[in-house]
């Protein structure tokens, strides 16, 4: 599994190769990217994106409703790693229905045959890794759909750099996620991924990775927000053994001192603390790269505690429920 992160590079690559093929040009009022767990959250690194760097807002959906923001002055991403993700798919027939414009990125499946026979944009990404493996390739294919559309926020010089990066630092990343997982291993209680604005995204990534590689739950603090109400249930909590992996961005002043703070009243709680510190020169370095450590301690996780990461029996349990429970 390990050896799916350390092709990160090798995917951005392959997506520079094919970067611009497939546009979508138009005039929009809003990007909206429909899509569900290790795919959806590529919208919200789209979203990140774009509100720093001023391109169009993006409206992230992760569920089979399509939200009435969106309408058919829109352009639409329709994301699944499978392509067969049914919460995905019944959005879409609805941004279909409305007659919003709509481009698919999937590996597979039945997103792929609907672009086909819808005549529908489709870029494919790398094959046969776990969806969440797949994130530079979903995010990367995005961005220069984007930017073949006129409505870029990431070049492909800069995705190639991007990629000359995450090989430039694969071995810190992989001695820094060896660290945290031994943080995490060594204290067993609730791990919560503490952090600041503007990298909330990251941490719900970082979140679903250890979701689902090592199979633990996780809570997820933000500040400055966290300062307006967790911070009152840290006041008496239930006794409960947890530790704190705390994201920090060392260029950003008032977030690295926000997040300090919040340290301040974890050690008070007697909770272990570990500081990540973002490394990468612009903001999508610095997504990358924290994307890369806790991806891969997560992976380390697992293998410490004896757990396949690349199983995700519950998922399952739930895909092969899903048509009943949705009634199609
Ligand atoms: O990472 C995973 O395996 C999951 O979170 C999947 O991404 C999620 O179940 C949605 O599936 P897909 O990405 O194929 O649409």
């Amino acid at each position: 599994v390990e050896e799916l992160y350390f092709s990160w590079k090798d995917q951005i690559m392959d997506i520079v190769g094919r970067w611009g093929e497939v546009g979508a040009p138009g005039k929009y009022h809003v990007v909206g990217v429909l899509g569900m767990g290790g795919s959806g959250v590529v919208g919200d690194y789209l979203a990140l994106l774009s509100n720093l760097r001023g391109g169009l807002p993006v409206i992230v959906s992760k569920s089979h409703l399509l939200p009435r923001t969106i309408s058919s002055d829109d352009l639409v991403f329709a994301i699944s790693y499978s392509g067969n993700t049914l919460e995905t798919r019944l959005a879409v027939e609805k941004a279909l229905r409305i007659g919003a414009r709509i481009v698919v990125v999937s590996s597979d499946g039945l997103l792929e045959k609907l672009a086909a026979e819808k005549g529908v944009p489709f870029v494919g990404v790398v094959k046969g890794v776990a969806p969440r493996t797949a994130l530079p390739s979903m995010l990367f294919a995005i961005l220069s759909v984007l930017d073949a559309s006129g409505l870029g926020v990431v070049s492909r010089g800069e995705a190639e750099g991007v990629a000359g990066f995450l090989g430039d630092v694969m071995r810190d990343a992989v001695n820094a996620a060896y660290d945290i997982a031994d943080f995490i291993d060594s204290s067993k209680g609730l791990l919560i991924l503490a952090g600041h604005s503007p990298w909330e995204a990251l941490l719900v990534r970082g979140k679903n990775e250890f979701n689902e590689n090592a199979k633990i739950p996780v809570k997820v603090d933000v500040a400055p927000e966290w300062m307006h109400n967790d911070i009152v249930g840290y006041e008496k909590p239930y006794k409960f053994p947890a530790c704190v992996l705390a994201v920090k961005d060392p260029g950003d002043r008032v977030g690295s001192r926000l997040v300090d703070f919040m340290i301040d009243i974890y050690k008070g709680l007697g909770y272990p603390v570990k500081v990540l510190e973002l490394r990468g020169a612009s903001d999508l370095e610095k997504l990358m790269y924290g994307s890369l450590v806790l991806g891969l301690a997560s992976v380390r996780l697992a293998r410490m505690r004896g757990i396949d990461p690349l199983a995700t029996e519950s998922i399952h349990r739930y895909k092969s429920m899903v048509n009943e429970i949705f009634g199609v």
